[in-house]
C-alpha cells in the first residue's frame, strides 16, 4: 500500500472516532439533563412515579388485588423498594424502573403476569420487618413472612372475582 493511501486511511479512522466520541458525549449530556429534569422538573415526575396509580399503568392485576388488601393504606413502593436509606431507595428505583420500562416496551415481559426476583423478595422481607418490628421481635426473621402470610400475595387478596390462578 502507498504511504499516502495509508495516511489517508489513518486520518479517516481518527475522524470517525472523533465523531463517535462527540456523539457519546452529547448522548451522555442529554441523559444527564433528562435525569435532572425528571428529578427536579416542574411536573414533579419523581413524585408521580412513586404513586400506586403510576405502577397500575402496567400492573392492573396487582393494583386491583392491593385495593382489596389490608395494606391498601401503604404504597407499592413501601413494600417493593428498599426504604432503609435514601441512596438505596433511588438506586433500586432506577434499576427496577429501568428494567420494568425496558421489559414493557420491548414486549419481553408482562407486568400483569410476572414474579418477584430474588432481590425483590429480600426487599419485601426487609420492609415487612421494618413496619412490623414489634410484632416480629420474638420470631425468626430469616424465615419468609409470606411463607405463612400467603394472603398478602396479590393473587390471594382479591375479594371480588378471583384471578384464574386462584381457582387452581
Ligand atoms: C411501563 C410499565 C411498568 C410500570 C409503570 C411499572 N412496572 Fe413493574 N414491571 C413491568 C414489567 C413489564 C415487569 C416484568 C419484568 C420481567 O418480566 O422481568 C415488571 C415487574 C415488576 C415486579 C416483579 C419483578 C421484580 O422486580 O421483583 C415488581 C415488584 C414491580 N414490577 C413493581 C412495580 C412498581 C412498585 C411500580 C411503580 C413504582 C412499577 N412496577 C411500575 C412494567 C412496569
Ligand atoms: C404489603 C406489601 C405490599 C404492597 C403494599 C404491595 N405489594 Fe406487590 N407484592 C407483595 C407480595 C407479598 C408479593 C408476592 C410475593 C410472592 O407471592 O412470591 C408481591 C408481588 C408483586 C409483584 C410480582 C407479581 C405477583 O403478582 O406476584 C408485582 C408486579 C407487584 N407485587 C406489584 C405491586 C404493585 C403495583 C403494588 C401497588 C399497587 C404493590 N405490589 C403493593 C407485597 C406488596
Ligand atoms: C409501610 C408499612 C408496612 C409494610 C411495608 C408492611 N405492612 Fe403489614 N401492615 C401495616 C399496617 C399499617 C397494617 C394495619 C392495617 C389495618 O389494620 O388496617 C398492616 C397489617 C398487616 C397484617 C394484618 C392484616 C392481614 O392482612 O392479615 C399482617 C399479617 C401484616 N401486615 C403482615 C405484613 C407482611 C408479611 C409484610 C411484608 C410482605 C407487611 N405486612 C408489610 C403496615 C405495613
Ligand atoms: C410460621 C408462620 C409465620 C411466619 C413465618 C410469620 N408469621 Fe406473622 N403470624 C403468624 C400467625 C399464625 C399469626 C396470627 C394470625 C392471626 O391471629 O390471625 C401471625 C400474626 C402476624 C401479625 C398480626 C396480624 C394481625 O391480625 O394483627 C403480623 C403483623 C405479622 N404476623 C407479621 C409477620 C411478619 C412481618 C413476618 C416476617 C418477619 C411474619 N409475620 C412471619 C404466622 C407467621
Amino acid at each position: 500500500m502507498e504511504l499516502k493511501e495509508l495516511r489517508a486511511k489513518a486520518e479517516n479512522f481518527a475522524a470517525l472516532h472523533k465523531a463517535l466520541l462527540i456523539k457519546a458525549v452529547v448522548a451522555g449530556g442529554a441523559l444527564g439533563l433528562l435525569s435532572l429534569f425528571l428529578l427536579f422538573g416542574p411536573p414533579k415526575m419523581i413524585e408521580l412515579t412513586e404513586t400506586p396509580q403510576f405502577c397500575a399503568l402496567c400492573h392492573a392485576n396487582q393494583n386491583g388485588d392491593w385495593l382489596h388488601s389490608a395494606h391498601r393504606g401503604e404504597k407499592c413502593i413501601d413494600c417493593h423498594l428498599p426504604n432503609d436509606n435514601f441512596a438505596d431507595h433511588y438506586l433500586w428505583k432506577s434499576i427496577d424502573g429501568g428494567k420494568d420500562v425496558f421489559f414493557h416496551f420491548s414486549g419481553l415481559g408482562d407486568g400483569n403476569d410476572t414474579q418477584l426476583t430474588a432481590h425483590g423478595k429480600k426487599v419485601l422481607q426487609a420492609n415487612c420487618i421494618r413496619c412490623h418490628t414489634d410484632m416480629v421481635s420474638h420470631i425468626n426473621q430469616k424465615r419468609s413472612c409470606i411463607d405463612c402470610h400467603r394472603t398478602l400475595s396479590h393473587r390471594r387478596t382479591a375479594l371480588t372475582l378471583p384471578r384464574e390462578e386462584n381457582k387452581k
